[in-house]
């Protein structure tokens, strides 16, 4: 019988004197948000980390995404496809940016968005693809660019479920025009809460 017990969804956390030592400067600088000691540490050692050419950290992965897509200064009312088959954050981003999600179906092996049915869903009015990585499973990342380049959309992967993936020797986080990811205290690596966003191009 198992005398230990296996936490499946339990928070990481540092040790605690090791994370009381570290804030203590805090309290001599009262930096504690804009742009602080800490926060550029942090962009910089995420950015090595993921290996991602740009990245900008936020304050979950929900506004990263909602954020990464009003970048793009998409038109009212312009379509997005995207995957049906995820934490509904990703949905309400493209909706809140008073855009159109139209769902493509996923691919029963991993969950992920079904490639072959992306080019059936474009019209004239479509102008992104919004598709996610799943439990640590990529998208087929080759064939969404190659329909992103032929019919000229924008791709913004939600890569909250890929941290620390790389896929052909580069970080996950180099393909389509931006990945975002989230800290949030329930994914393999945690801040509590946050999230960042890496563009694979210097836009911002
Ligand atoms: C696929 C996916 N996208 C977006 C999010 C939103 O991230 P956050 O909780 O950091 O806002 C989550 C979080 O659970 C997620 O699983």
């Amino acid at each position: 019988m198992l005398d230990q017990k296996i936490f499946v969804t339990q928070s990481s956390m540092p040790p605690y004197e090791e994370y009381i030592e570290a804030i203590k400067p805090l309290w001599e600088s009262r930096w504690l948000t804009n742009m602080g000691e800490w926060h550029k540490k942090l962009e910089e050692a995420l950015g090595k980390y993921l290996d991602v050419p740009e990245i900008s950290l936020m304050v979950n992965g929900h506004m990263a995404l909602e954020l990464a897509i009003q970048s793009f200064g998409f038109p009212e009312g312009a379509e997005v496809i995207t995957t049906p088959f995820t934490f509904i954050s990703t949905t309400h981003a493209i909706v809140r940016n008073r855009l159109l999600p139209v769902f493509c179906d996923v691919k029963l092996c991993d969950g992920t968005i079904d490639e072959s049915g992306i080019e059936d869903l474009i019209t004239e009015k479509t102008v992104a693809i919004v598709p996610v990585h799943v439990y640590g499973h990529i998208c087929n990342i080759e064939e969404i660019q190659r329909i992103a380049y032929k019919y000229n959309l924008k791709i913004i992967y939600d890569a909250a479920h890929a941290f620390g993936i790389s896929h052909q020797g580069k970080g996950i986080g180099c393909y389509g025009d931006a990945s975002v990811f989230s800290f949030h205290a329930t994914k393999v690596y945690n801040t509590i809460e946050g999230g960042a966003v890496a563009f694979s191009d210097h836009i911002i």
